[in-house]
């Protein structure tokens, strides 16, 4: 039975809906049992709900992490609203210790991932680390398609033994089924380009808190919450988006070829992407993000015409012989970053007069010519070089052109 208070929730008020096909969902009359940390009597979005379940289950001992003190006794980790949308992660905004985090899941509850039934068969302290590490690997092979060294594996693997081992076992596991978490932790070292985690709860990982981007948004990326006032004239915003568009380029060079294998982004839109405060461009939603090997398995289907190999924004063609789709990626990265991103900046009435007419004109010629579909093999990849390249001398001569005071 609950020892804690039952409280009545109306719907979501607070709920932001982000411009996604769906506001926050509602839940009518949920009557939760609350620790007191949590019981606040004012109407919160449905993630408040799970945040609380979420520290029940911690005071029960099913599940722990480094964030759990501060979430559920501490109250140093608290609540602001949810982000997301009907269909996708749970993505809540939180205040921890004064700092403005996200916390995410895939599912709601904790229940609700697969259980790990060694878990109740055995004493967890009997369960060989070998075999545990055994298991995070095939949990890694699944989600990347990759097989990693167990020193790779360190920031997914807990060595800690103590009186909450199986709780931090089971919370692990919960966390090793989200591809998401997988991709950030293990990138972490290697990538500026991707979220930083900071700490986990159960199945709750938080991450830094960035500005996010938003198509609705007439400069894509909400440039007054990085930049301070002293900063907001016109010439101040138009070279911020050339150093993000200029960031942008280096992490497709970066996803291109600094890992063992190409990393394919497959859902490119301005609300997957977040920029620093020294705006740098990070990736912030990488459930469609797929290693080269991954993706050629995925790209690899059935087809009767090139519309059956489109896979979001990945896609190959048809070889109508066989009927089978190209396992290589016909397009790349920068072809969609140049046509959904790029293009929306580049056009003249953006730029005004800082940048001079015939710069202008190349910077937008380059980006639609970047933006054409589809050549596929050497050709292709020739292209994106030249378009890479090209891409890099127009937006720093702009660079240097737009140097000076305001
Ligand atoms: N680290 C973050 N900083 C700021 N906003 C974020 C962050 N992560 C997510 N968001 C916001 O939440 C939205 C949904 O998150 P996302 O990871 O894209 O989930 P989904 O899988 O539902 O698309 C994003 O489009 C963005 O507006
Ligand atoms: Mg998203």
């Amino acid at each position: 039975m609950c020892s804690g208070r039952a409280l009545r929730y109306g719907g979501a008020r607070s709920c932001q809906a982000q411009g996604g096909p769906g506001p926050c969902r509602r839940r009518q009359l949920l009557i939760i049992c609350l620790s007191s940390a949590w019981s606040v009597g004012v109407w919160f979005c449905y993630e408040y709900s799970a945040l609380s379940l979420q520290c029940l289950d911690y005071s029960s001992g099913a599940l722990t992490g480094d964030l759990c003190e501060d979430l559920c006794v501490a109250q140093k980790l608290v609540y602001k609203h949810c982000l997301y949308y009907d269909r996708g992660k749970k993505v809540i905004q939180a205040d921890w210790r004064g700092q403005p985090i996200i916390l995410k899941s895939k599912k709601e509850s904790f229940s609700s991932y697969q259980h790990l039934s060694m878990l109740e068969e055995v004493e967890t302290q009997d369960i060989p680390e070998t075999e545990l590490l055994l298991m995070v690997a095939l949990e890694v092979k699944n989600a990347l398609g990759l097989e990693l060294s167990n020193n790779t594996m360190g920031p997914l693997w807990t060595r800690k033994k103590g009186p909450r081992w199986k709780a931090q076992v089971a919370s692990m596991w919960s966390l090793l089924q989200q591809e998401e978490y997988i991709y950030f932790s293990l990138l972490q070292d290697f990538s500026k380009h991707v979220l930083r985690i900071i700490g986990s709860c159960g199945h709750f990982y938080a991450v830094e808190y960035l500005t996010a981007g938003h198509a609705w948004h007439k400069t894509l990326f909400p440039l007054e919450n990085v930049m301070g006032p002293s900063l907001s004239g016109h010439r101040s915003r138009v070279r911020a988006i050339i150093d993000i568009a200029l960031s942008f380029l280096d992490m497709v060079q970066h996803f291109d070829n600094d890992f063992s294998h190409r990393l394919h982004l497959c859902d490119i839109k301005p609300e997957n992407f977040a920029i620093r405060h020294d705006l740098t461009v990070v990736a912030i939603d990488v459930d469609m993000a797929f290693f080269e090997p991954k993706m050629k398995d995925i790209l690899e289907q059935k087809c009767t015409g090139d519309e059956d190999c489109n896979f979001f924004d990945c896609f190959s063609k048809c070889n109508l012989k066989i009927r089978k789709c190209g396992a290589q990626r016909a397009n790349n990265n920068l072809q969609v970053i140049c046509d959904k991103i790029f293009r929306r900046w580049f056009s003249p009435n953006l730029r005004g007069a800082l940048v001079s007419l015939p710069l202008q004109l190349q910077l937008q010629k380059a980006v639609q010519e970047c933006a054409q579909p589809g050549h596929t093999g050497a050709t292709g990849h020739q292209r994106a070089l030249k378009s890479l390249s090209e891409l890099y001398h127009l937006l720093r001569v702009t660079q240097r052109e737009l140097q000076g005071p305001e």
